[in-house]
């Protein structure tokens, strides 16, 4: 059966990305459109979407909107974007006053009211669209006040009555808090008595968790981290509330557009090659090294990492274990990444001590992050909590073994690799520490001189199927579950 779907998110590939959430919110549209259903999708509409090229039309009856948050009036109008290669299309909120900034997300003190207006601008339209969702799906802290507003502000709209609220969780280190004096720009006009009295007391508002109190199913992007939320060491303050609603949590991990990352048809690299032509990575990889000026033969390991340079990434661990690991073994480096100052300054440092070896952008490139995916051996991912991770699986397909501590999505679609079985598809550690670390790259290295071993790990992984056709089952399963009387 079509269910009909209102969905926002504040990224969105191919218009807006910053991370993983893009990926899965344009997949879902792409994949669920494909499958017969109705989504109606809201992203902003940030002045940095580069519009050349793209279909972008604006909506006659979707103008001279407004919402009010406090005091704040918004002037908005939506405009549709079409999708590449798919005829599903995306809803783009477009308010200059909250959306022509520099980057994607700011630290505005107005920060909370550009997520608020793309949420109330989910529901306006539906309203002006007379469009009545069986599901309302809304992500991260950026839009999960829409599982209240649904139950407030807009409660006495029949055109909602059947609507039933999805939350997604891709990360739950980013929560939206403010102040509780903030509250009529939340809950315009609603009962104060609705938010989390224990935040309010002490003076904050916490979008999430609102979000997670009101959501009638809560979603997270990989069964191990929907079991790692409900604990102290991962819940970031959450666990108790999301312990008290397991029953309303499942996890679904992500997956992967193959039509995107595949290099058997890459837009972007040079050369294609499937698991039986491994000769063609090999020369990506030379064409790469000369491009990115590193040294090294062939039997010379590459190991990538592409990333946002984040706490929750994992790479305090390299800081004393990389500049020596890079002295007592034979390996290149290539990381691609912004973000904390500390890990760019890491990067940077070590590519001056190592300039034939180590080669560090301090950047966002969708082309280069591709090359590193094709032209590494290894991909390095040492998160200390990763909801789900997607370069994990797109350096399967590649043949690039991963290398993954073992949490959340990485402990769900990497298997360490055993030699004498010959089973298994990355090098998978268990400590957060630097020891831990170590062993798994030094593990990989030795790994990498066994030519026969190496070949079968990396087509190991590229027979991995993680497709978004696959997966996306797993979310029309939950919405059917939500909408059955
Ligand atoms: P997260 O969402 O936590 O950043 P994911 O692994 O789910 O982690 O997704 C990250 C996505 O962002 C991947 O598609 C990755 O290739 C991309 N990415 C991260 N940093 C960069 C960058 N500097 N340049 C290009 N792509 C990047
Ligand atoms: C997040 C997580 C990442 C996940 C992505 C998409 O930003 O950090 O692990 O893959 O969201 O769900």
């Amino acid at each position: 059966m079509p269910l009909k779907i209102c969905f926002a998110s504040a990224e969105v590939t191919p218009f807006a990305k910053a991370g993983g959430l893009a990926d899965v919110s344009g997949a879902l549209l792409k994949y669920l459109h494909a499958d017969g259903h109705d989504v109606l999708l809201f992203m902003p509409g940030y002045s940095s979407i580069q519009r050349e090229g793209l279909e972008i039309h604006p909506v006659d009856y979707l103008r001279g909107l407004s919402v009010t948050l406090g005091t704040h009036r918004y002037d908005f109008s939506v405009s549709t974007a079409q999708l590449p290669d798919s005829s599903a299309i995306a809803h783009l909120v477009d308010c200059p006053a909250l959306f022509n900034r520099p980057s994607l997300y700011t630290s505005d003190a107005d920060e909370h009211r550009r997520f608020l207006v793309l949420t109330h601008a989910a529901f306006i339209c539906c309203q002006r669209m007379a469009f009545a969702p069986q599901i309302m799906h809304f992500n991260d802290w950026h839009t999960a006040a829409g599982t209240l507003l649904l139950r407030s502000t807009y409660a006495w709209d029949r055109l909602f009555q059947a609507a039933r609220t999805v939350l997604t969780v891709h990360n739950i280190g980013y929560q939206g808090i403010l102040s509780s004096t903030l509250h009529a720009e939340v809950l315009p006009g609603g009962p104060v008595s609705m938010l989390d009295a224990g935040d309010f007391a002490a003076g904050r508002i916490n979008l999430l968790r609102t979000g997670l109190s009101y959501a009638d199913r809560i979603t997270t992007v990989s069964p191990t981290y929907a079991r790692e939320l409900r604990t102290a060491e991962y819940g970031m303050g959450m666990e108790t509330l999301l312990r008290k609603r397991t029953d309303a949590i499942v996890g679904i991990l992500n997956g992967v557009d193959y039509d995107e990352w595949d290099p058997r048809r890459d837009r972007y690299v040079s050369q294609h090659y499937g698991a039986n032509q491994l000769g063609v990575k090999a020369a990506i990889k030379d064409e790469f090294l000369q491009r990115i000026h590193l040294s090294g033969g062939p039997r010379t390991a590459l190991v990538g990492i592409v990333s946002r340079l984040a706490t929750q990434k994992g790479f305090d661990l390299l800081f004393d274990s990389l500049p020596l690991l890079l002295q007592a073994r034979e390996f290149n480096l290539v990381v691609l990444g912004t973000g904390e100052a500390r890990y760019e300054n890491f990067f940077s440092a070590l590519q001056r001590r190592f300039p034939a070896r180590v080669h560090f952008e301090r950047r966002y490139s969708d082309e280069l992050a591709h090359w590193i995916e094709a032209a590494s051996d290894m991909f390095l991912m040492p998160s200390r909590y990763e909801p789900c991770g997607l370069n994990q699986m797109y350096s399967m397909r590649y043949g690039t073994v991963p290398i993954v501590r073992r949490t959340g999505g990485l402990a769900d679609s990497v298997q360490h690799f055993d030699a004498a079985t010959g089973s298994g598809t990355g090098i998978v550690f268990n400590d957060y520490n630097a020891e831990a670390v170590s062993w798994a790259l030094n593990t990989a290295l030795d790994l990498y001189q066994q030519r026969a071993a190496w070949r079968r790990l990396m087509q190991n992984g590229m027979a991995q199927d993680y497709s978004w056709s696959r997966q996306v089952r797993g979310y029309v399963e939950m919405y059917q579950s939500l909408v059955q009387p």
